[in-house]
């Protein structure tokens, strides 16, 4: 069961200027919703600065109102697209649409907990999106570069998923931390975007290949060198998102303790997507749980800890008869 409301950050009720299409509540308590805005009437800045004040940092929508709430995310872009070009919304709506639909199809049905957990990241991932707010004309840029590959898109937007999954998982509460992880993971192969397409459904790669594809950490650090809301975390999962603790990672050969751990998360979610999904260059399609076993055999590749934790995560869990 999913639970009847889901999370949407202060900042980004109060990021839309004019009245809302869908009501917003507040958590009084565990499970216990109050209705603080009638849809279609504006919300009061001063009352967000109230909710502020006593630490609230989510209000809520109910899951009846999500496509609304969808279709409002997207206007908000619109609002903030002066300056940026045109923008193929209705290609992005799509991509995306397709990405999340393909995501919960796969995985939502296999444990009541994931699907729940899913949805919870998704809404993260639309919250750390809106991080990049202040220059909303770069985060379309950027988001704009993503979607002109679908195939790229829901790789991204799936690791940014299991990336938040693998999170909570370990106890990471911080808004500020969950955030990062999320926009970082959603970005973390945006230096594809700067690498010849072909190279990436070829077989054989040769060695100078194979270099130009490892050269994209680096690439995407200086696509995002100017965006504000980049903070120095997100840089940090976009350049290490390849490092091993057993140093033989890229680019940087580090060794565990020096590797960001957001970026070893993002790294166990990186490597279980690919496994999972049909990839140009991998016809085969992984089950959970080989992907699982592959990943504890490549020993010093991921952290262990973190690998044993999203396993209970994504494990269908067994029925009991
Ligand atoms: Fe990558
Ligand atoms: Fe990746």
């Amino acid at each position: 069961m999913l639970p009847e409301y889901f999370p949407v950050t202060i900042q980004f009720i109060y990021s839309f200027k004019g009245p809302l299409p869908f009501d917003v509540y507040i958590q009084r308590f565990e499970g216990k919703f109050t209705k603080v805005y009638n849809k279609n009437s504006e919300h009061d800045p001063e009352q967000i600065y109230r909710y502020e004040d006593k630490q609230i940092t989510n209000l809520y929508v109910t899951q009846a109102e999500k496509n609304i709430y969808g279709v409002f995310l997207y206007k908000l872009v619109e609002q903030f697209n002066r300056g940026a070009g045109e923008v193929d919304k209705e290609k992005m709506i799509d991509v995306i649409k397709t990405s999340l639909e393909l995501t919960y199809e796969k995985f939502a049905d296999q444990s009541d907990d994931l699907g729940m957990n899913i949805q919870w990241a998704s809404q993260q991932v639309t919250s750390a999106l809106m991080m990049m707010e202040d220059n909303m004309a770069s985060a379309i840029e950027i988001f704009k570069a993503l979607s002109e590959d679908k195939q790229l898109l829901k790789h991204s937007y799936m690791v940014s998923l299991f990336s938040l999954v693998l999170a909570k998982k370990l106890g990471i509460t911080s808004q500020r931390n969950l955030m990062g992880i999320g926009l970082g993971a959603l970005l973390h192969d945006l230096g594809h975007t700067r690498i010849n397409s072909e190279l990436f459904s070829k077989n054989n790669l040769t060695p100078k290949e194979w270099d130009e594809i490892k050269d994209h950490p680096q690439l995407a650090l200086k696509i995002v060198d100017h965006t504000k809301g980049i903070t120095s975390d997100i840089r940090s999962i976009l350049i290490q998102h390849h490092e091993q603790p057993n140093g033989r990672g890229y680019p940087n050969r580090l060794t565990n303790s020096s590797i960001f751990p957001p970026a070893k998360i993002v790294a166990i979610a990186d490597a279980f997507c690919s496994f999972v999904s049909k990839s140009a260059y991998r016809e085969t399609v992984f089950t959970t749980a080989q992907a699982l076993q592959m990943m504890r055999d490549d020993i010093g590749h991921f952290d262990p800890e973190y690998l044993e934790v999203f396993a209970t995560a994504v494990q269908p869990k067994k029925k009991v008869a």
